[in-house]
């Protein structure tokens, strides 16, 4: 049951009873110092409508009254209603909904969705740009599952196009070994190239040509393209194995998989009149939406743009998803929006069909400058993962030399950097930059990674101390409300479902972690009120552990969805 969507699924009705339709952000809050929910949009609604507010209110209330879990309602003019939750009802709803399998949260429909994310681009180790494509979209696949949908996984890599024109004629112009080459090496093939490109005409040219002879499967193009591939995939299965992020060479549908559409693309684009000609290039024009979009060079060569319809159509057409859902960073906020226009107009995916772009952010250094090396290149994760787990080690091998060997610590101090580097992106808010800190991800103080961990190794300890655990304790103990921290604390466990929700809904994981982090501190509290471990009275000590206990699975559930590893020990 959740509070909060009756009292709106109430507010509808009164409104509807009243022959309003029109949608309106209703202000609901769960605010202790006045009551258990507050409601001011009632106000706003009648003046905006021109109606008498008790008409819309007497309805209201009169519904509400038919639920049990209500205690009372009383209105304050000129009309804010406050409504008041009835103890043992709360407590009744915990007891069983602690007991179900995710506490139940699951959506009435189960959707098939598409999640486009991490995507690199070939022949570049990865870098921290594609730290919070990569790491956002993991979550939202799996909150996506936890609500009981479908989800693919697309990994949709950047494997087509004109920079491997440019390093397949740097390859073949200086015979360079490519089966000798690693993902250093590549990469500076590659800026050699981009450089040698911009400065020499001659050059350049050859580098069109050998685009268009990939994009007609030239042989030999193909071979060296195939090897080039191949090994910067090889490289970043790596590094998602260090970030323990599920996505596998299966799920990689790079942009080459099209390649064979994107004539047809053109030419049903054209006929369709959604693309016209303009010389020799073939362009998308929306006056409306003032954007123009090229989908065809002079030269012949295909495009980014290009393969993104193709690759909306064939998505729709295969998988009949309900949704597609994109991850890159906020530079592409307006291409996106114009290519699903482009898409729905066409007709490659109905309207009701949605597509979404979370955007992000950028990551950036101490001085407020987006994180490049001393040369001026991005920073590579590999880099960021390594100096993270360093500095744990460190830490770690200080405090546990004693007890345990290199190997364990170093296993331990694995798992905390996943959660730093982790939590550090899904905490903030997506659509803003943000500054990378490797003291502050690290804190046991703050709302981090390592924080939550520990918080929960804590719970589990003080469970074992009461020979217990987190099953046996929600299965078999019955839990009351004490007191108003207490009650305060089962009203924010009731509140989960929604966050999780809104957080999908909106792709703002930060909202999690808020909320995580503020259980943590309910669960401190507790800790540091009373040794529960001395409580004498049994039934409130049971009590208790249960409330703990249910605080601690919906620690476990999060930390699952956010991908953060749980640790016995740290
Ligand atoms: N490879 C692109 C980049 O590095 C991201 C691809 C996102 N997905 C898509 N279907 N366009 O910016």
């Amino acid at each position: 049951m959740n509070i909060k969507n009756i009292i709106i699924k109430e507010i509808n009705n009164s409104l509807k009873k009243n022959n309003i339709y029109k949608k309106y952000n209703y202000n609901i809050k769960n605010n202790d110092k006045y009551s258990d929910y507050q409601i001011y949009s009632f106000i706003n609604i009648s003046k905006k409508e021109n109606i008498n507010i008790y008409k819309i209110i007497n309805i209201f209330i009169k519904k509400i009254k038919k639920y049990k879990i209500f205690k009372k309602i009383n209105i304050i003019k000129p009309g804010i209603i406050n409504i008041y939750i009835k103890k043992k009802e709360l407590e009744k709803i915990i007891n069983i909904k602690s007991k179900i399998k995710n506490l139940g949260i699951k959506n009435k429909k189960k959707n098939k969705v598409i999640i486009d994310y991490s995507s690199p681009n070939i022949s570049k180790e990865m870098h921290i740009g594609h730290l919070r494509s990569t790491i956002l979209g993991d979550c939202i696949c799996k909150i996506s599952r936890l609500l009981g949908n479908k989800v693919i996984k697309m990994n949709h890599i950047g494997d087509w196009g004109t920079n491997f024109g440019m390093i397949i004629t740097l390859i073949k112009e200086k015979k360079i070994n490519i089966n000798k080459c690693n993902i250093k090496k590549l990469e500076n093939i590659y800026k050699k190239s981009q450089y040698i490109f911009s400065k020499n005409k001659n050059f350049a040219k050859k580098c069109r040509l050998n685009t268009l002879k990939l994009q007609n499967n030239n042989k030999y193009i193909i071979n060296i393209w195939k090897k080039i591939t191949n090994i910067t995939i090889l490289e970043n299965q790596k590094i998602y194995k260090k970030l323990n992020i599920k996505l596998h060479k299966k799920n990689i549908f790079g942009e080459s998989f099209y390649k064979n559409k994107l004539k047809y693309i053109v030419k049903d684009l054209v006929k369709k009149k959604i693309a016209l000609k303009d010389n020799k290039t073939i362009i998308i024009k929306n006056k409306k939406k003032n954007f123009n979009i090229i989908i065809k060079k002079k030269d012949g060569a295909y495009l980014y743009s290009t393969i993104d319809l193709a690759c909306i159509k064939y998505r729709y057409k295969k998988y009949k998803i309900n949704k597609i859902i994109y991850l890159t960073d906020i530079r592409q906020k307006e291409y996106m929006k114009n290519i699903f226009i482009i898409a729905k107009k066409a007709k490659y995916i109905p309207k009701k069909i949605k597509l979404i772009h979370y955007y992000f952010g950028n990551i950036l250094n101490k001085y407020k400058k987006p994180f490049k090396t001393k040369e001026g290149n991005n920073i590579k994760l590999k880099k960021i993962i390594k100096k993270t787990i360093k500095y744990i080690k460190k830490i770690m091998y200080k405090k546990y030399k004693n007890e345990y060997n290199k190997q364990k610590i170093y296993r331990i101090s694995k798992k905390i950097s996943i959660a730093a580097i982790k939590y550090m992106d899904l905490s903030k808010k997506r659509t803003k930059n943000y500054i990378f800190n490797i003291r502050k991800i690290l804190s046991l103080k703050n709302n981090t990674g390592p924080y939550i961990q520990y918080s929960y190794i804590r719970i589990i300890s003080l469970l074992k101390k009461n020979n217990t655990n987190i099953t046996k304790c929600i299965k078999n103990n019955k839990f009351y409300i004490y007191n108003k921290l207490e009650f305060k604390i089962s009203k924010e466990i009731l509140n989960f479902e929604e966050i999780i929700k809104k957080s999908y809904k909106n792709g703002t994981t930060h909202e999690i972690c808020k909320y995580l982090y503020n259980l943590c501190i309910y669960f401190s509290k507790i800790y540091e009120l009373k040794n529960i471990t001395n409580i004498k009275n049994i039934k409130y000590k049971k009590s208790k552990l249960k409330l703990i206990s249910i605080m601690g699975k919906i620690i476990r559930i999060s930390l699952n969805i956010l991908g953060i590893p749980i640790l016995k020990i740290m």
